[in-house]
């Protein structure tokens, strides 16, 4: 949905109820006030802080009334709104505010501008919530705050009426409000969709509260919460370079589109599997989403999965092995394995702990076992991608001076992968991935100046530019690794 300023018209497609407050605004604005007193005492306890120079933001802020509080605060204000005529009275009300005609999901404001985000009675006229949160994140400067408040989904549950209703199933109620004096069409949502996944990924839960305000829809004279409101503070995802959001995005191209798995497991059964004395115990090191861990525990009696990353855990439910929820560094065991996987896995670690790091896997290999690892190559398109951001980044060639260095012995055999974008977008998340997670560290990262951030991205988007096969649409990036095979 597209934005503008306060005036000119909304140019989208919306459907005709996210405009419904245009033909009711002046007669919300005039009753609101007395028919939601519950609520709006509640609100304002939770908006008891220290507000002074904050910039607040309000989503949905209707006739302004919220920021005329908020500002006698000293906060520095701003609002935006899908209903220009809401807008203009927020206008009105607080001339000098900055208040914009726009809507949730496309908020018309520069990333980590504001303090505070905050919302009434407005995230439930739109149809999906996570969107919405994606925003705020963006706006929100990390550490910020959201306070909002929302119909409560078992409201709306009610206000379905009819006699079979699934709490579960979007439709749009209609909700006759203010003692029947303005009735208004919203779609339904669940409480899933509030305390959602994306939710807590961004957003750490600071309080909560349900209440009954009288103006809400009084059906078959039940008593039931009306509202809910939620207190939040934006996690500011210190360990990671990328929002998750990004981080997501990536992987999944990288999941549909990377020949790694197949090239790999191919590999482990020609060269590991047929040479093995015992097949009796397998350890993958950072085993991630388990693909190629789950197609080779078919072959072993035991097979040990190292992971931390606890959002794995569905993946992990029926696992056929042992999951362990640990870094390498944090493991011990005292039987050894045949076999030891270690994909793709060293390439923040510097050096003296890359050589422990390497020791320690050799050391949980059998005599007579094998240990494989395997890692970027010094060669091709995405190494000089690595290269040209960071000359020192980890690949083979680090690996091969340690096995040296030790007087290990073993084969290099070389593989090439293609990673396949099916549009620039999905090519330029993929090599900010690879770029910002794998060649920098966070701490790095944070301490670098922001110009420097910036010419580090604009770089990225050039090089993914060049990466286009010429048909539209279609980027591949292609990547040289090697799997050094220690026989023990
Ligand atoms: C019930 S009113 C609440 C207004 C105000 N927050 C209050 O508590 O008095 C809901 C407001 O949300 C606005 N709204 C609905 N969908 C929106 C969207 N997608 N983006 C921005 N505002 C929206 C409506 O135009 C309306 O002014």
């Amino acid at each position: 949905m597209s934005t503008s300023t306060l005036g000119s018209s909304v140019s989208a497609k919306e459907t005709k109820d996210d405009k419904q407050y245009n033909s009711r605004a002046l007669k919300y604005s005039e009753i609101f006030v007395d028919n939601n007193q519950d609520s709006i005492t509640a609100y304002f306890r939770f908006l008891d802080l220290p507000l002074k120079g904050k910039t607040v933001l309000d989503l949905g802020c209707g006739d302004g009334y919220d920021l005329s509080q908020i500002k006698s605060k000293g906060a520095v204000i701003f609002g935006i709104d899908i209903s220009e005529e809401m807008a203009n009275l927020a206008q009105q009300k607080n001339p000098e505010g900055c208040i914009k005609v726009g809507s949730f999901d496309q908020i018309p404001f520069p990333d980590q501008s504001f303090d505070l985000v905050i919302s009434k009675w407005a995230f439930q006229s739109t149809s999906y919530i996570d969107p919405i949160y994606r925003e705020i994140v963006r706006v929100l400067k990390p550490g910020g705050q959201l306070i909002y408040l929302s119909s409560h989904p078992i409201r709306q549950f009610i206000e379905k009426k009819q006699k079979r209703k699934d709490y579960f199933k979007k439709e749009v109620v209609e909700s006759v409000i203010f003692d029947g004096q303005i009735t208004i069409r919203e779609p339904s949502h669940t409480m899933n969709e509030y305390l959602s996944p994306t939710f807590f990924e961004y957003f750490s839960l600071e309080s909560y509260e349900e209440g009954y305000d009288s103006g809400a829809e009084k059906v078959d004279g039940d008593v039931y919460p009306s509202y809910f409101i939620v207190k939040a503070t934006r996690k500011t995802h210190q360990n990671s370079i990328l929002t998750p959001h990004d981080y997501r995005l990536a992987i999944e191209v990288l999941i549909k589109t990377s020949e790694h798995n197949d090239l790999l497991i191919d590999t482990i059964r020609q060269h590991v599997l047929p040479k093995l004395k015992q097949k009796t115990r397998f350890l993958d090191v950072r085993s991630g989403a388990a693909i190629i861990t789950k197609n080779i525990a078919r072959e072993f009696t035991y097979t040990a999965a190292l992971e931390p990353n606890q959002e794995l855990a569905p993946i992990y439910k029926n696992f056929s092995g042992v999951w362990h929820r640990c870094s390498f560094a944090d493991y011990t065991s005292s039987s050894l394995y045949d076999f030891v996987l270690c994909a793709h896995v060293l390439y923040h670690l510097p050096d003296q702990e890359l050589k422990n790091f390497v020791e320690k896997l050799l050391a949980l290999t059998k005599l007579g076992g094998i240990c494989l690892i395997a890692l970027m190559a010094p060669r091709g398109q995405h190494h000089q991608l690595q290269l040209s951001f960071n000359p020192n980044y980890v690949n083979s060639s680090h690996v091969i001076r340690i096995l040296d260095y030790l007087g290990v012995s073993y084969t290099r055999l070389e593989a090439k992968n293609h990673f396949k974008g099916s549009s620039f977008q999905d090519m330029l998340s993929l090599c900010r991935l690879f770029v910002l997670d794998g060649t920098f560290s966070p701490k790095e990262w944070q301490a670098m100046p922001f110009n420097k951030k910036q010419e580090i991205q604009e770089k990225i988007v050039q090089f993914a530019k060049q990466l286009t096969t010429g048909r539209k649409g279609q980027y591949v990036l292609e990547q040289e690794e090697d799997y050094l095979i220690i026989y023990r």
